[in-house]
């Protein structure tokens, strides 16, 4: 009896322990479940989403020839902290150096670093190293777009663009950036333009903002009844033309890559070779000096899928040359008008940036 009793009294304790026991641990179990929602939604989602794209936020620069305290050095500064302040996403820097402008960088990076929390990303690549990877390419273009050819890295420095894919291997996108730009927005607005490319669109630029390609195409254009170098207008102008609202050329302060379908484009592999260049420029009787943006301007004429125009609010150039010193004067402005928002101002020819 008594034993009985001691375990009916046991087992009611038990009882009351477990149920005790099974409240607690499922308050506790909601407790956690609802601040690891709180967290997820809060926190972790975000992030989830982030790192899973992560590898994607690729931007080149390239920060060679560098003296100390020189105007590069000052904007390559500038230009890092601005899109650690306007990056609403974790950025990949894909650098590229030579042996003493790497140590400048890195110097730079560590200032920045040691002024913020935030994790920065970071991979610095030797010119002489790619220079050999894309020599070919080099070699294609020089005679056409080059002022006056110089030594074989700095040529390689106005076509590395057109062999990035080869360089940045094992990445789908990127865009290359020059060091003379200031973001007034996110930069992932910017990564967004990547949603409007077309089906087989390899590259995406913004019009160039001078009449250069006016000046370069004038006597082609006095035998031609073409768009080629006309600034754009609201209307179409010329029905059957690839850009029948004009075409004022790209610029190249802001490029973005489809990497993984530049790798696939057989159309690509055959337009980067020199017969091919060749031809175009014969063809136009084009004459460049700016490089890599003198053979997208060629092919955003020749072969307009290949590339998506951004707006001019992506790469709102600030150079008047054209206007003060080049003889423009009367038609600068329709080539120098932007009405998008501004989302990246480009203070090229060493124009000063006023925020
Ligand atoms: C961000 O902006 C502030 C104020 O404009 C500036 O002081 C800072 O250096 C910038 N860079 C970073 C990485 O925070
Ligand atoms: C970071 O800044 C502090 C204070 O200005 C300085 O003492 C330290 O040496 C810096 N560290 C680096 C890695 O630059
Ligand atoms: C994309 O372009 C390729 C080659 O021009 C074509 O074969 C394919 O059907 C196109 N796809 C779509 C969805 O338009
Ligand atoms: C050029 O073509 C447009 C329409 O295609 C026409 O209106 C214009 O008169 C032409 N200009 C010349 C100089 O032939
Ligand atoms: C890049 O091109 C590939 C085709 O090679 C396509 O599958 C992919 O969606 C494209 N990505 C972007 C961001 O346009």
């Amino acid at each position: 009896m008594c034993r009985l009793r001691f375990l009916f009294n046991l087992s009611i304790v038990l009882t009351i322990l477990v149920l005790l026991f099974y409240l607690f641990t499922i308050y506790d179990n909601d407790n956690s479940k609802s601040q690891l929602r709180l967290f997820k939604a809060e926190n972790v989602e975000p992030m989830e989403k982030a790192i899973k794209l992560d590898n994607d936020y690729n931007l080149w620069l390239i920060f060679t020839k560098v003296i100390d305290k020189s105007p590069l050095m000052y904007n390559f500064n500038n230009l890092l902290n601005n899109l650690m302040n306007v990056s609403s996403v974790p950025l990949n820097f894909h650098i590229i150096v030579d042996e003493h402008s790497r140590i400048l960088a890195q110097s730079e990076i560590n200032k920045i670093i040691n002024a913020t929390s935030i994790n920065v990303q970071y991979t610095f690549y030797d010119i002489q190293t790619l220079a050999a990877s894309i020599q070919d390419i080099v070699n294609a273009m020089t005679p056409f777009f080059s002022s006056r050819p110089g030594t074989y890295y700095s040529d390689a420095l106005f076509y590395l663009s057109l062999g990035l894919h080869r360089i940045a291997k094992t990445q789908n996108r990127a865009i290359i950036l020059d060091c003379d730009l200031h973001f007034k927005e996110d930069v992932l607005l910017l990564f967004k333009e990547f949603d409007n490319f077309g089906n087989g669109t390899l590259f995406g630029l913004a019009p160039e903002l001078s009449p250069v390609y006016r000046h370069i195409l004038y006597s082609f254009k006095q035998k031609h009844n073409s768009t080629f170098g006309d600034f754009y207008h609201d209307k179409e102008v010329k029905a059957g033309e690839p850009h029948p609202k004009g075409f004022q050329g790209y610029n190249s302060g802001v490029i973005l890559f489809n990497l993984s379908a530049i790798r696939k484009s057989e159309a690509y592999r055959e337009i980067i070779k020199k017969e091919s260049v060749s031809a175009m420029v014969e063809k136009f009787k084009f004459r460049g000096h700016l490089g890599d943006q003198d053979f997208y301007t060629l092919v955003g004429y020749e072969r307009p899928e290949m590339i998506h125009t951004l707006n001019c609010g992506f790469n709102r150039q600030l150079c008047t040359w054209w206007r003060d010193r080049g003889g423009y004067n009367d038609i600068f402005n329709d080539y120098f008008k932007c009405k998008h928002k501004i989302v990246v101002l480009h203070g090229n020819c060493n124009t000063r940036i006023l925020k």
